[in-house]
């Protein structure tokens, strides 16, 4: 087998992937430059021109009726549980490993979240958890389509449906997946988009909440802009109505994103093949489970997730893998440990206390809770056992740089009883 006779570079080695060779992202060009100069020229740095521009061209780009831009993908979660009629203690239900603001969200609105295990396989919320995770307080489900991965939408809203529930899509990850044929962001009640670094629509930070539904927009709207009903360009009376944050978008920031907006769809182009290439080099490895997409599944390939098998890891999983991920770096694999902790397992929700006194869970509005760990296996489980890839795929990488990437993941795989 080719590699199992190659020296490791964290042995001293030659590196299967060689410096420089994987390029960064974003690539940023002269469109990047052009029409960011043009907003800093352009003197409206607040409430500009390119901020309602962006949120226009989103929302066509993705099959919404409305957007609004926001400055983070957390504030437009936030936008999204306002939109949705939370109220002090309601519960929304959320998958048990996500980024932290997929469930902190809900804290910001004095909501609780309610966690459902993630199913192994899809890493996405389990479907079949969800029903057991409803109360008389749950108000909304609120799913993830982690790792750019869909989730399987039709069961969620038959679910949502059926039970008189709101649908949020967090689609921070997942610009551009699809589920039967359709965007996801297209398919909850409402959905959040996030642009900051390393996403696969770069705006620097910011994000973009989106619905079809017109009452939602208007509660959305008030909460990113102080609780006022009138943009700055509209009349503005200075009053406030409800309880406002403020989340607005800068002129800059949206410039940025409306440019980078115009070469996604070739960008996601370059990193569905680059997902494929690379799956296609792994398939067979011995010990490594492939990330799976399923039948109707489109993902975007944000973040190509590897987990490695339980013969491979042995008693100490963690301890084995982080060895495993320090021998991937040393051969220039660009791979790196994402979020390695159940969101339950979280000091802020161990602990129950959002804003002192015990607030949101010791409203008198709020259901008693548990987040016993007992009853997140699968999150517990891909926590122990995974290490991510985005850049290697990203455009404009191509053959290449999969190739080495693949070549290196396949070296260390071959060689794993040189590192115990
Ligand atoms: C799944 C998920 N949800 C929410 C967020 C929050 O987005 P932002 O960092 O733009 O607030 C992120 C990214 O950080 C994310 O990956």
């Amino acid at each position: 087998m080719q590699g199992v006779q190659e020296r490791l570079a964290i042995d001293g080695g030659p590196k299967a992937v060689t410096d420089g060779l994987i390029r960064d992202w974003p690539q940023i060009d002269d469109e990047d430059r052009r029409m960011v100069l043009a907003s800093l020229d352009g003197g409206k740095h607040a409430c500009g021109p390119n901020v309602e521009a962006f949120a226009r061209e989103f929302a066509a780009w993705n099959g919404n009726r409305h957007a609004v831009a926001a400055n983070s993908g957390t504030a437009a979660l936030h936008m999204c549980i306002a939109a949705c009629g939370c109220r002090t203690g309601d519960e929304v239900i959320v998958p048990a490993y996500s980024w932290s603001s997929s469930a902190t969200c809900v804290l910001h609105h004095s909501c609780v979240p309610v966690f459902a295990d993630i199913d192994f396989d899809t890493m996405n919320i389990d479907v079949d958890k969800i029903e057991a995770a409803i109360t008389e307080k749950t108000r909304a489900i609120l799913v993830v389509h982690l790792h750019g991965l869909p989730v399987a939408m039709d069961r969620v809203l038959e679910i949502a449906r059926r039970r008189g529930l709101k649908v949020i899509e967090d689609a921070c990850q997942a610009h551009g997946a699809e589920y039967r044929g359709r965007k996801v962001g297209t398919w909850g009640d409402c959905a959040a988009f996030s642009f900051n670094q390393n996403k696969c629509l770069c705006a620097g930070e910011g994000g973009m909440f989106v619905t079809n539904d017109e009452a939602m927009l208007t509660t959305a709207k008030q909460l990113w802009s102080f609780g006022e009903s009138r943009t700055p360009h509209q009349d503005r009376d200075y009053h406030v109505y409800a309880l406002g944050w403020m989340y607005r978008m800068s002129d800059l920031v949206a410039a940025f994103g409306r440019s980078q907006l115009k070469r996604l769809d070739r960008n996601l182009a370059r990193q569905r093949e680059n997902a494929a290439r690379l799956a296609a080099a792994l398939e067979g490895t011995p010990g490594l489970i492939l990330p799976r997409s399923f039948e109707g599944a489109l993902p975007n390939w944000y973040n190509y997730t590897l987990r490695f098998e339980p013969d491979v890891l042995g008693a100490k999983p963690k301890e084995a893998r982080d060895r495993i991920v320090k021998a991937l770096q040393a051969e220039g694999v660009q791979t790196s440990v994402w979020q390695s902790f159940p969101l339950p397992e979280m000091t802020i929700f161990q602990a129950k206390d959002g804003f002192g006194h015990g607030h949101p869970w010791s409203s008198p509005h709020a259901r008693s809770v548990d987040y016993k760990m007992g009853n997140f296996p699968s999150a517990r489980r891909h926590c122990d056992t995974h290490t991510g890839m985005t850049v290697p795929l990203r455009y404009p990488n191509g053959a290449e740089a999969v190739d080495r990437t693949a070549q290196g993941i396949r070296k260390v795989m071959s060689n794993l009883e040189s590192l115990s």
